[in-house]
C-alpha cells in the first residue's frame, strides 16, 4: 500500500462518501475507517465496499484517548481526514456536552495522537480537518462568506466546530503540524440521517406527515450535493497547500420554504399526486432557538487555485436524492428505531 489514510466518521452521511470515493479511486492506498456508530453512523451506508482489501473498519470513539494512540500506533498512518463529529445543531441547542466532548476533545486527541506518533518528521504526511460554514455565523441579505470572514460562531455545534478549527490552526503554528482545513455549506444527498431537513421532508410526504418548517421558513442555506463536497475533499487532501483553508460551497441559495415547495413538487411527480398535493403538508412550527438567518459561501479561491467546481444544478441533485431515498426504503426503515420516534417525538411534537 502506498499510503495509509484514517478516515474518522466514515460510516456517517459525508464520510461515508468519502470513504467509497478513495477506496474506488485508490487502490493502492489503505483506508481505515474509524466511527464510533452513534445514532448518527451506520456500516449500511458502506456495504458496497465493505469487503474491499485496500478498506478497513474500525470502531472506536475519537474521545478516546488511549484507543486513539492505539490505533496510530498500529497502522502508521500517513495522513488524516477527520469528519467524525456531533453534527446536528438541534441537538446542540438541547444537549450541548456531546458537541464539546466530540468535536472539541476528540479533535485534540487526533492532533495530539498525529504529533506525537509522527515525531515531528511531517514529511509526507497531512492532517485534513473538515470543518463548517456555520462557523462564519449569520449573514444579511448581501455577501458571502470568504475564508477571511472572522468567525462568529452562534450554537453550540458552530462554536464547537469552531474551536476545533481554531485547535487545529494553533498546532500548525506551535508545532508546525502539516494541516489544511475546509468550511463547507449545507450537503444533501443519499445516506443522510433523516433528522436533516431534506431526508426530514422527503420521509415526511412519503408518509403524508407535516412538513416541520421552523419559523417562517425565510432562512437561507446554501446547498452542495454531496458528492461534490467528497470530490473537492479529494482535491483538497491531495492537492491543497498546508496551513491553507478553502472555503466549498454550491453557490446555491434557497430560503427553506421554496426549496420544500421545489421538493414537494418532485415529490407529487415521483409518487404520482395531483400537483400541490404534497405542498400541503407544509406546517410552520417553533423557530429554531438562535436560528441563523443566511449562509452562502464564495468558493472562489478552491475554485481557483484546485481547479474544482460544483457538477450539478440543484434540480437534478434534488430529483437524484428523492430517487436515493425512495429506492432505499429498508436502509430508511432501518434507521426509523425507537430512537428515532423518540428524538421525533421531543423535538417536533412536544414543543
Ligand atoms: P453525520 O452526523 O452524518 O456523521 C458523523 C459521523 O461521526 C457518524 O458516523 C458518527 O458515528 C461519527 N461520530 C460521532 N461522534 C464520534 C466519536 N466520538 N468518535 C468517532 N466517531 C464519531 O455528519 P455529516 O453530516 O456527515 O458531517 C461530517 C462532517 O462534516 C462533520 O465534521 C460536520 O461538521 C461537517 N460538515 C457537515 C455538513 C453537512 O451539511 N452535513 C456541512 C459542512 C461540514
Ligand atoms: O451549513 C453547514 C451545516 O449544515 C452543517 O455544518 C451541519 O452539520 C448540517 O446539519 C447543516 O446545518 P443546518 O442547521 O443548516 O441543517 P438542517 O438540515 O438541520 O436545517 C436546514 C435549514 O432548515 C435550517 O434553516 C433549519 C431548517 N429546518 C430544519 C429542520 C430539521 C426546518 O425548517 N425544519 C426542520 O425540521
Amino acid at each position: 500500500m502506498s499510503k495509509t489514510v484514517l478516515i474518522t466518521g466514515g460510516a456517517g452521511f459525508i464520510g461515508s462518501h468519502v470513504v467509497r470515493l478513495f477506496v474506488n479511486k485508490y487502490a493502492d492506498y489503505k483506508i481505515v475507517n474509524l466511527d464510533a456508530l452513534t445514532y448518527a453512523g451506520n456500516l449500511e451506508n458502506l456495504t458496497d465496499v465493505a469487503n474491499y482489501s485496500n478498506y478497513e473498519f474500525v470502531k472506536g470513539d475519537i474521545t478516546d484517548i488511549s484507543f486513539i494512540n492505539s490505533i496510530f500506533e498500529k497502522y502508521n498512518f500517513d495522513g488524516v481526514i477527520h469528519l467524525a463529529a456531533e453534527s446536528h445543531v438541534d441537538r446542540s441547542i438541547s444537549d450541548p456536552g456531546a458537541f464539546i466532548n466530540t468535536n472539541i476533545l476528540g479533535t485534540v486527541n487526533l492532533l495530539n495522537a498525529a504529533r506525537n506518533y509522527w515525531k515531528g518528521n511531517f514529511k509526507g504526511k497531512r492532517f485534513y480537518h473538515i470543518s463548517t460554514d456555520e462557523v462564519y455565523g449569520s449573514l444579511g441579505d448581501d455577501g458571502m462568506f470568504t475564508e477571511d470572514t472572522s468567525y462568529d460562531p452562534r450554537s453550540p455545534y458552530s462554536a464547537s466546530k469552531a474551536s476545533s478549527d481554531h485547535l487545529v490552526r494553533a498546532y500548525m503554528h506551535t508545532y508546525k503540524l502539516p494541516v489544511v482545513l475546509t468550511n463547507c455549506s449545507n450537503n444533501y444527498g443519499g445516506n443522510q440521517f433523516p433528522e436533516k431537513l431534506i431526508p426530514l421532508a422527503i420521509n415526511n410526504i412519503k408518509n403524508n406527515k407535516s412538513i416541520p418548517i421552523y419559523g417562517k421558513g425565510k432562512n437561507i442555506r446554501d446547498w452542495l450535493f454531496v458528492n461534490d463536497h467528497a470530490n473537492a475533499i479529494d482535491l483538497v487532501y491531495h492537492k491543497g497547500k498546508n496551513g491553507e483553508t478553502y472555503n466549498i460551497g454550491g453557490n446555491n441559495e434557497w430560503q427553506n420554504i421554496q426549496l420544500i415547495y421545489k421538493l414537494c413538487e418532485i415529490m407529487d411527480l415521483k409518487l404520482g399526486r395531483e400537483n400541490g398535493e404534497s405542498a400541503k403538508l407544509i406546517t410552520f412550527v417553533k423557530d429554531r432557538a438562535g436560528h441563523d438567518m443566511r449562509y452562502a459561501i464564495d468558493s472562489s479561491k478552491i475554485q481557483k487555485e484546485l481547479g474544482w467546481k460544483p457538477s450539478l444544478e440543484f434540480e437534478e441533485g434534488l430529483e437524484k436524492t428523492v430517487d436515493w431515498y425512495l429506492d432505499n426504503e429498508t436502509w430508511l426503515n432501518n434507521i426509523l428505531s425507537g430512537k428515532y420516534e423518540q428524538y421525533y417525538e421531543e423535538q417536533y411534537v412536544k414543543r
